[in-house]
């Protein structure tokens, strides 16, 4: 996700916009820009990077009192100042949040005119100089957008010889904030907060015209709407959150979208699918290679490739990986995944491979990181910004992405149907109603708070789920947790069990279900605590205090509602220790050092 930000009255402009970036950084810092009316001419600068380059180089006490913004967050094409925003096209100046998912086949309609860039967004503005050259009147152009455009997109506008600022959305957030000084637009509340807490939310397909004395406001059908004046109570860092208490909840709540913006283009196209992963079926062998949560996904994805891809899947983390020597298959591939792209470890393992001469893909969040520059192949997942330290969503969308390339696999081999898209398809539904109610995750963190030891317990996919459960728990709560293979503990572990130890069971794939069970019942013998998370009713109570029931879905899609479980416990205990949930002590969001 992007930021966007407007500012057109009394005073300069640029101070105002430049903040207002400042403020909505937390969605994206990989190039900035702005275009401001001066001399009635629109004046475009852009620069790569942080929002503090830009700042560094223009002039913001220059006389113009209209200008737009963008703080990007790569989507489509790198981050380059060539694919960074504003863009113009004719006689139209764009900045643009969100994702066109029809912008080739736009862009094929829209031959007569010539695109600089990779981006979806130019390809809006050239549409949007196409219909204004048709109409001469931005009202009729604005309602006709949807009929052109699929996709989510949040637009502010400047037209040559027009001093007014145009602003339209659909599914990306926008909201007019209004003062004595001027009007703005924004993505979000932070970006106004230091001039006005005054504003109004713009829904679906409204759009709105910014003059420096009023705003109009305009319905689908481009009718005049009258809306109420929302009044934001609270601190710029609470906006920030959506009125989320923590990061780390707030991108806990983000997964239904993150997760269909990741794989809505796989699921609904086949084409598309099968371009982006074509080949991997004829790989003998796959290491899947990365540091903590993305080693503990790596795992999940092992159990998903090997049973429907009929491939076998080595997993490593990359700190041993890139010391050992390896023995190579003829067709090998090694697959790193990194939600940001740059941690050192996983770069130096892509780096050898590379070197090896072994063919590397990547699973990888931040686009233009080192990580997705540096391999052959590279799938991006769209978790968008992560500051959360523990990841949440991206270990999820990464999740997803795996099992993107097991069902790609299972089509190929035959072992699936395209029904299976189905399964995909209602994945967001399944996770708000998990959102919902989230008391049992409350109340198992009500239950093992103030002990020193976890553990979490599972057998193939669900020990590689309580791997990345416990993890979890250990980053931002303090608490010592290890996760086991629950055949493994008669072998030691079960000696540190004692009265009270809460041992969580994770019990989801039928083959195995009662094989766990009856480890429960071992520690249960010894006093344990335990809560099991499962999809299937347990009808021997005695084994278990807590029962967290999932729904019962297709193993390439249900690991995930699981996994949403277990970051909800993590969290809620964390917040019962009053931990620092977002920043935990002693970590770094991006590893980039060995
Ligand atoms: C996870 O919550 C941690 N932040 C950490 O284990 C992380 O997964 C690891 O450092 C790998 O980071 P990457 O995905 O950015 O490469």
């Amino acid at each position: 996700m992007c930021g966007i930000v407007g500012y057109i009255g009394k005073e300069k402009c640029l101070p105002k916009i430049i903040s207002g970036l400042e403020s909505l950084e937390y969605r994206g810092y990989d190039s900035a820009g702005v275009a401001y009316i001066i001399d009635e001419k629109i004046k475009i600068n852009k620069e790569q990077g942080r929002i503090s380059n830009l700042k560094d180089n223009i002039n913001l006490d220059i006389g113009s009192y209209i200008g737009i913004g963008h703080t990007r967050w790569a989507t489509h094409g790198k981050p380059c100042e060539l694919n960074s925003h504003p863009h113009k096209v004719g006689k139209i100046t764009i900045v643009h949040n969100g994702i066109i998912e029809n912008y080739e086949s736009l862009k094929k309609d829209l031959c007569e005119y010539e695109f600089i860039s990779e981006t979806d967004s130019e390809v809006v503005a050239a549409l949007i100089d196409k219909l204004y050259n048709e109409e001469q009147d931005m009202l009729k152009v604005l309602p006709r957008l949807k009929e052109f455009l699929l996709g989510s997109y949040a637009l502010g506008i400047l037209v040559d010889n027009d001093d007014k600022i145009y602003a339209i959305r659909k599914d990306s957030p926008l909201i007019i904030g209004v003062s004595e000084l001027g009007n703005f637009i924004a993505s979000d509340v932070p970006a106004i907060l230091q001039y006005t807490n005054l504003y109004y939310l713009i829904l679906n397909n409204e759009f709105a015209v910014l003059n420096r004395d009023d705003v109009v406001i305009y319905d689908k059908d481009g009718k005049v709407s009258t809306k109420n004046l929302l009044t934001f109570e609270g601190s710029r860092e609470a906006a920030m959150k959506n009125g989320y208490e923590h990061f780390m909840l707030k991108e806990i709540y983000e997964q239904p979208k993150v997760i269909m913006d990741t794989i809505s283009e796989y699921i609904t196209n086949v084409d598309i699918l099968k371009e982006k992963m074509k080949g991997l079926e004829n790989y003998e062998e796959i290491d899947i290679v990365g540091c903590g949560s993305a080693y503990h996904v790596g795992l999940v994805g092992k159990a998903l490739i090997e049973k429907y891809g009929h491939i076998r899947v080595n997993v490593d983390i990359a700190s041993e990986y890139r010391y050992t020597d390896h023995i190579y298959k003829k067709k090998h591939l090694i697959l790193v995944i990194s939600q940001s792209g740059e941690t050192a470890d996983t770069l130096a393992v892509l780096r050898k491979a590379k070197e090896d001469g072994i063919d590397t893909l990547a699973i990888v969040n931040v686009v233009g990181s080192s990580i997705a520059r540096e391999a052959d192949r590279v799938l991006y997942i769209k978790a968008g910004v992560e500051i959360a330290v523990a990841t949440t969503k991206a270990y999820s969308c990464q999740l997803m992405m795996l099992s993107m390339i097991a069902m790609y696999l299972g089509l190929h081999y035959e072992m699936l149907d395209e029904s299976i898209f189905d399964e995909y398809k209602k994945l967001d539904k399944l996770i708000d109603k998990i959102l919902e109610d989230t008391s049992d995750t409350k109340i198992v963190a009500e239950m093992i708070y103030k002990n020193k030891d976890v553990f979490y317990l599972g057998r193939k996919l669900d020990y590689a789920l309580g791997m990345e459960a416990s993890l979890k728990l250990k980053e931002v709560s303090y608490l010592h947790s290890e996760a086991y293979a629950a055949g493994e503990l008669k072998h030691g572990t079960i000696s540190l069990i004692e009265e009270g130890t809460p041992v969580l069971s994770i019990i989801t794939e039928d083959d195995i279900r009662f094989k766990t069970l009856s480890n429960v019942k071992e520690v249960c013998a010894r006093g344990a605590l335990s809560i099991i998370i499962t999809n299937e009713e347990v009808q021997d109570k005695e084994v278990y205090d807590k029962l967290i029931l999932v729904p019962k879905l297709h193993d390439l899609v249900g690991s995930v509602i699981v996994i949403i479980k277990c970051q909800l416990i993590a969290y809620y205990v964390a917040k019962l220790n009053k931990c620092d949930i977002d920043k935990p002590r002693n970590l770094a969001k991006s590893v980039t050092v060995e």
